[in-house]
């Protein structure tokens, strides 16, 4: 089964897949590695750069007994000018369960899953969305909503606050499919130029000034700027991006006492978050990590399941 983005999963799905990685917490580590995947191979396609996910989808994948393949278009005969397709189907050709797949495109996993749906051998291979271009990046979301389940006991009825570059944020939009269908309050926060109106529509909350609705949040979720997306200056620059939407001491201070702070990573420091509140005792920053692993065994179960 493909997982493309949060938008098309029920509330019940995206409870269950929490359920099925609270189940995997530890695997591999604190309780053995487990055989739900034996015999299954695991296919990376990896178009853009990534530390954290490709690194946890490979973990996820080998401490539920399978196999993984990594590719990366360096070095690969895209260079001679094959296609994405072309080359997912060879990949997919030498016996392969599921891809998972990064690319700067938005779309491209969902070209794939479609592609896939037309030819009888390639019907049975699930897609992940590993992150595509500013689209959705639905483990993000869901390794999010575990951490923030994890450590408020809950979602619904919660207030998260989205904050930064949510115009070129894929991590954003999983994020706001998938809490608000989980019942919690979502406010998109950041400069007018990085927050598109449309982003009310799924009724999310626009605000442009963090410090107004500091007192207000359970969780804070910190986007990272998206310069290498950004093809013209959104703000006047990176100190006064800081000041005014930075997290940082004085801000942590004025927030609830028990806020939870999150970044997807990669973090810049001093950007979007200072050293002090990146490493202090209300960040969740290397839970996320962790908990990401458990989150993708369990879509890897589900992207390998044959109906
Ligand atoms: C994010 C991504 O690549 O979308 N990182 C990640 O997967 N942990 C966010 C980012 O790059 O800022």
């Amino acid at each position: 089964m493909h997982l493309l983005g949060l938008e098309s999963l029920s509330r019940d799905e995206i409870t269950g897949l929490l359920d099925a990685a609270t189940d995997f917490l530890g695997v591999g580590r604190d309780t053995p590695k487990r055989t739900d995947l034996a015999g299954k191979v695991i296919a990376n396609l990896f178009y853009e750069p990534s530390t954290r996910t490709r690194l946890s989808f490979t973990l996820a994948a080998r401490r539920v007994g399978a196999e993984t393949l990594d590719f990366s278009p360096g070095g690969s005969s895209t260079a001679k000018g094959e296609s994405f397709v072309d080359t997912a189907r060879n990949i997919v050709a030498m016996g392969v369960d599921a891809v998972v797949v990064r690319h700067s495109s938005s779309g491209a996993p969902k070209l794939l899953a479609d592609q896939f749906a037309r030819h009888l051998r390639e019907q049975h291979v699930g897609v992940v969305n590993a992150g595509d271009g500013a689209h959705a990046h639905p483990t993000q979301g869901l390794l999010d909503m575990f951490t923030i389940r994890q450590r408020k006991g809950r979602i619904e009825g919660l207030t998260i606050a989205l904050v930064g570059d949510i115009l070129h944020s894929r991590v954003a939009r999983s994020n706001i499919h998938g809490l608000t269908k989980l019942g919690a309050k979502v406010i998109a926060c950041g400069p007018p130029t990085l927050v598109p109106p449309e982003v009310a529509q799924f009724g999310v909350e626009i605000a442009h000034d963090l410090d107004a609705i500091l007192p207000r949040c359970d969780v804070i979720n910190l986007l990272r700027v998206q310069f290498e997306r950004q093809r013209s200056a959104f703000f006047p620059s990176v100190g006064e991006y800081a000041h005014v939407f930075g997290m940082n001491g004085d801000r942590l201070r004025r927030a609830d006492k028990e806020v939870l702070i999150l970044a997807p990573g990669p973090i810049n420091r001093g950007v979007e978050i200072t050293p002090d509140v990146a490493d202090g005792p209300n960040s969740a920053i290397l839970d996320q990590v962790t908990n990401g692993v458990a989150v993708r065994m369990a879509v890897l179960k589900r992207a390998c399941h044959r109906p």
